[in-house]
């Protein structure tokens, strides 16, 4: 049920609260950013990483980096009935996939295969339509002939491709959502219509998950939009040039020399040593050594798809053990942690590389509240660098590394008893998002003018003070 929102005349708006708090709060200390726990612990304390289906036993909600959790019908809370739902903005990593080639090993020991999807890559003339195309796909292979070897794999993915499992767990995140927001609350159409959009970047494995996403979701007849923005100035990916958000994070963090960000490395350089042996990754790649990021998602990605753990090409009894795998994820939370959260800069560098984003998500929560947009529902297709980057604003209470189909969705609430004010809840992997930032705090129907003024605080109209921070 769709019942008539109130709009509320623009000279209502309050300009903005003096008193928000815009600096930078720490997260809270658990074992994802302790250096010992990271190098010294054992095992992934509850993390999954090799299954898109949590384990029997395990509570929907719990860390899973191969299918992270989302809103669903069995666990959804509804929001106190004196609150009407007016608005919703989702945004999530795609699910899971093959390696980046910058993620595989110089030789792999064995290959991978994707012959049981098709990547569908055409065009069609649109507006007025015309003729129309065959449903043509990818089909990757090599030939003999070809003397040059593949980079990573062989066989016959794309790297990267959301696998077929991917595939499918993107259907069932739109499956869920639907379920929840038209089954459960009637916000949503039965059908598709204008008042929802897809957005998505111009990485082609986002445009894999919201194809499977909006068919779970509405199952459409006909063919549907995927916005997208030029590459130059994608806000969602992000893609746009920010040099000195880069600077600042490899000031602090990837790439830098400074004793807090070395430490977990030089701990680990035993277990670099190891996986290079094993890997034949050679022992000065900068890329490999500068942080756990390759090799993290080289394991992963192969566990989350029940592939073994690599062993040697040169001696095949010589093999990545569970348990360098899981020092490996341990490593990799406490770098995000570190990066996006731990690090006091990490606020600004967010703010540089993902503001845009963020003064978007502002203009569209004001043009909901003002009625200038009849969109209630916007749904953003993304990656670990975006959802990581709108934690990092959000200064969420303990950060992780995203996984695949990491989910915030916010939810812009009225009073049925008209009193002029938006409310706001954010759900990140399902569950009311805390954040270290008094200001916000537990984002449970928090006036949505302060969530407003910390956007504008950070941003500037129309992401003014990113322009002048990327051009500092
Ligand atoms: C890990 O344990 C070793 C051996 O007990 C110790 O020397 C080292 O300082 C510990 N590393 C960290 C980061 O706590
Ligand atoms: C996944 O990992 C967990 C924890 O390491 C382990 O108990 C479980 O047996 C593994 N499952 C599979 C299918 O390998
Ligand atoms: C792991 O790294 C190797 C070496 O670069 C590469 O060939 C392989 O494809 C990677 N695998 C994954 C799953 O990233
Ligand atoms: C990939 O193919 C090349 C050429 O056919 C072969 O030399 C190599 O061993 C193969 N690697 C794997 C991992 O199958
Ligand atoms: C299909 O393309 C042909 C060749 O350009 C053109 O003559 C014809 O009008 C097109 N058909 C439609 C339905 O647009
Ligand atoms: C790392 O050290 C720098 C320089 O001393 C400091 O400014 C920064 O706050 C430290 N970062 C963390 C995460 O502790």
């Amino acid at each position: 049920m769709i019942t008539t929102r109130h709009v509320l005349p623009f000279f209502l708006l309050p300009a903005s609260f003096a008193s928000v708090d815009l600096g930078w709060h720490p997260p809270k200390k658990t074992w994802i950013n302790q250096l010992d726990k990271a190098v010294n612990g054992s095992g992934t304390n509850g993390f999954v990483f090799n299954t898109s289906e949590l384990p029997p036993g395990t509570k929907y909600g719990a860390y899973n980096w191969c299918n992270m959790p989302h809103v669903r019908s069995q666990e959804y809370v509804r929001a106190n009935s004196e609150y009407q739902l007016e608005y919703v903005e989702v945004i999530h990593r795609h699910h899971k996939r093959t390696p980046y080639a910058s993620n595989t090993f110089p030789r792999e020991s064995y290959p991978w295969e994707c012959s049981d999807e098709g990547l569908f890559y055409f065009g069609e003339p649109l507006n007025p339509a015309g003729n129309t195309s065959a449903k043509t796909y990818w089909s990757v292979y090599t030939s003999e002939t070809n003397p040059f070897a593949p980079a990573g794999f062989n066989g016959t993915c794309v790297q990267p491709q959301i696998t077929r499992e991917g595939l499918d767990d993107s259907w069932q995140h739109g499956k869920d959502l639907y379920g929840v927001y038209h089954g459960l609350l009637g916000f949503l159409p039965e059908g598709i219509n204008d008042k929802v959009t897809y957005r998505v970047t111009n990485n082609v494995i986002t445009s894999q998950v919201a194809g499977m996403l909006v068919e779970g979701m509405f199952k459409p007849s006909k063919t549907v939009p995927l916005r997208i923005q030029p590459t130059s100035l994608d806000s969602l990916e992000p893609a746009y040039s920010c040099p000195a958000s880069l600077k600042l994070y490899n000031s602090y963090g990837v790439g830098g020399s400074a004793a807090n960000w070395t430490a977990h490395l030089t701990a680990a350089q035993p277990l670099f040593n190891t996986l290079d042996a094993i890997s034949g990754v050679p022992k000065d790649s900068t890329d490999w050594h500068k942080s756990f990021d390759h090799y993290y998602d080289n394991l992963s990605a192969r566990q989350c798809h029940s592939k073994p753990l690599p062993c040697s090409i040169s001696d095949t009894s010589k093999c990545v053990t569970q348990a360098q795998a899981d020092t490996v994820y341990r490593l990799g939370q406490y770098e995000y942690s570190f990066i996006y959260r731990d690090s006091p800069q990490s606020l600004q560098a967010a703010v540089g590389s993902y503001g845009v984003f963020i003064a978007e998500l502002a203009q569209n929560i004001r043009d909901c509240i003002s009625g200038k947009s009849s969109i209630i529902y916007r749904h953003n297709v993304a990656h670990d660098g975006s959802v990581s980057r709108l934690l990092s604003i959000l200064q969420v209470d303990v950060m992780v590394w995203v996984g695949m189909g990491s989910e915030v969705v916010f939810e812009i609430y009225s009073k049925k008893v008209y009193d002029s004010k938006r409310y706001i809840r954010i759900l990140w992997g399902g569950q009311i998002l805390t954040s270290s930032n008094p200001s916000l705090g537990k984002v449970d129907m928090l006036d949505v003018d302060v969530f407003l003024a910390y956007l504008d605080g950070l941003t500037g109209t129309k992401a003014s003070k990113v322009v002048a921070f990327c051009q500092s």
